[in-house]
Order: structure tokens, then sequence, then C-alpha cells
């Protein structure tokens, strides 16, 4: 199931995925060998289209072989033909989860339409709580009289190390400043626990401001004042929504990369584009590579690689059209140019 593909360096596990993630992922590892770095890479037949073939989604077996691994990159899973939810809770969040990839985190840069000045910022998403858990159930369901509830799960200790790595984060960063982004006004309980623990973690980080948004006005200051922002701490289900809101003002979804990370290294972290799998450009040829290859600029950084990390992210400052392989080519060329 799994093919050894070269020799030394870093070990990876890859996964391919479905529809356009295996083309993308080709042209992340193509500009990767540009900056002479090695990698071990293992690919792994894991999707909607293996679990179709034989039914695996992510066996523990499975789990078990890719927590001996450095890192995990990831293309995207999902087809059509799958239910929705059996790939995202059976092999993504499984992921996210299992190996306890607390933290999801994703910049964006750019210039937002209508403006002329670049934003940067960085969101840190709460990765393995929130209404992602799966808390709830259903009562009678199909009848007139249907309960269906889904909890958001919060815990002191998942909200205070996602904070933390916030203010980490925002302390490394030129302007050191970290907003909450949540719901208090109405999610008083986890919103009550969420600003607790960023007021009191705040205190040990005096040399970080901060601020507070809801995350409906979150959503106006992304496309009206973008550059307010430095580093975002918010939990998993506002994240996620907020982030497809991010790429979509920071140079559009193609370009959007993001990292699942256990910052304790107990195992694996794990690197994927934002975007998914899009069955309907797959094995066209024209997926834009370039949020995989930011997505494995982040996994070369996590790997200590920073020197070639920065050539990935300077080799994408700017854009290139055409064909995802010449897209893919350029950018390998920008880098070799750059050794
Ligand atoms: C993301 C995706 C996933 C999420 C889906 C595919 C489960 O939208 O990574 O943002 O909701 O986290
Ligand atoms: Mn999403």
């Amino acid at each position: 199931m799994a093919t050894n593909n070269s020799v030394a360096g870093h070990r990876v596990a890859v996964i391919g995925g479905d529809g356009i993630g295996p083309e993308v992922l080709a042209e992340a590892l193509k500009v990767i060998g540009a900056t002479g770095v090695k990698l071990a890479t293992t690919n792994f037949d894991l999707g909607g289209a293996r679990y179709l073939r034989d039914g695996e989604v992510l066996s523990d077996a499975t789990l078990a072989e890719l927590r001996k691994f450095d890192a995990i990159l990831l293309g995207a899973v999902g087809t059509p033909d799958v239910p929705p939810g059996l790939i995202e809770r059976g092999l993504l969040l499984k992921m996210r989860f299992e190996l306890d990839l607390y933290i999801n985190r994703r910049p964006f840069s750019g210039t937002a339409p209508g403006h002329t000045k670049p934003h940067d910022f960085v969101v840190i998403r709460e990765n393995t709580e929130g209404p992602y858990v799966g808390e709830g159930g259903v009562l009678r369901r199909g009848t007139l009289d249907e309960v269906a509830t889904q909890g958001s799960v919060n815990t002191a200790k998942g909200v205070e190390r996602c904070v933390r790595y916030a203010f980490e984060l925002a302390r490394t960063r030129s302007r050191k400043h970290l907003t909450l982004v949540h719901k208090t006004n109405v999610l008083t309980f986890a919103g009550d626990l969420w600003q607790r623990t960023f007021d009191r973690v705040g205190k040990e980080f005096t040399d970080v401001a901060t601020a507070y948004n809801h995350v409906d006005a979150a959503c106006i200051y992304f496309v009206q004042d973008p550059h307010r922002y430095d580093v975002i701490v918010t939990d998993n289900l506002f994240g996620d929504i907020l982030t497809d809101l991010g790429g979509a003002v920071s140079g559009g979804i193609g370009v959007a990369s993001s990292a699942n990370l256990n910052p304790t290294r107990s195992g694996p972290s794990m690197f994927e584009p934002v975007h998914g799998s899009a069955p309907d450009i797959a094995g066209k040829g024209v997926a834009n590579p370039v949020a995989a290859i930011l997505s494995a600029a982040h996994m070369l950084e996590f790997l200590g690689e920073t020197k070639a990390a920065a050539m990935l992210r300077d080799a994408c400052v700017e854009p290139v059209s055409g064909s995802t392989v010449a897209v893919g080519d350029e950018i390998a060329r920008r880098v070799k140019a750059n050794i």
C-alpha cells in the first residue's frame, strides 16, 4: 500500500488524495527538490478513491504507520461519489484529532479587493475541539419531531494551549499584536472560557498588544480593514469560516496554505492547502499549485529547513500563470536561480 520513493532526508508521508490533490503535490515536491533539501517520501493511497476501492478511510494500522514520519504532506481529499462527512471525519479530522494537531496555522498576505496597501496576518485556528468533535446526536430522525444537537466542546487545556501558541507567535512578529475572535455576546459559556483564558495568558505577554472582535464584525474587517490584523486566534468553526474569507481577500483560495501543527512534536505535523479536491477541474492540469507549494514551505520551516522555506515563499511572491506544471516549473526555476 505504501511505496517508498527515495532514500535519505526528512521522512515525509505523502497523501496526494483525490481530485487535484496529487497534481498540486507533485509540483510542491518538485519545488522542494529544487532547494536541494532531501526528503524520504512514502506515498499513502488514501482518500475517497481509495475508500471506494476497498473501504479503507484511515485504519488504526495506517495511522500507526503515519506516526513514524517527521511530517505529512496532504494534497486534498474527497470525491462527490462518497457521502459527505465520511472522508472529512474519517481521514482529515481523524488525523487532526489522533495526532493532536491542535494548531491550524493559516497565513494571509495580499492586497484585498478595493485596497492598495497589502495586508499580512495569520489566523491561529484551534484544531481539535469546538463543534468539530462530534458531540451531540439525533432523536426521532426523519420524523416531524426530530431533534438534532451538535455541541461545541471547549476545554480549559485546549483553549489555553492554543491561546498560548498565538501569543508566542505574536511576540515573534514586528507588530506584536493579537486579536481574539469569538462571539462572547451570545456564546456566553464558551466565549467566557476563551476570553478569561486570553486575558490570563496575556498577563504573561505584556509586550503583545491585544484586541477582541466578535466574529461577525471580523468578517466586515477582513474585507474593509484587513490591515488591523497581525495575529488572530479563534475557535475551530470560526477559524474554518474566517480562513476561507481570508483566502478570498488575499489572492484567492488557490494560494491559501495551512499547517496543522502538533507543537509538542510528539508526532508528525500535517501540511495541506486550504482548498479542496476540486473534482470539476481535476486532471485538466489547470489547478494552481501555489497553495500546496506554500504549505510545503510551512513543512520545511517546521522541519528546521528555514532557508529552503524562505526560498519557496520568495519564489511565490510574484504571481505566475499557466498550467499546473508550468507554474511548478517556473517556481522551481526561481528557486534554483536564487541558490
Ligand atoms: C478546512 C476544511 C475542513 C474543515 C473540512 C474538509 C473538514 O474545510 O480544512 O478548512 O472544515 O476543517
Ligand atoms: Mn475550511
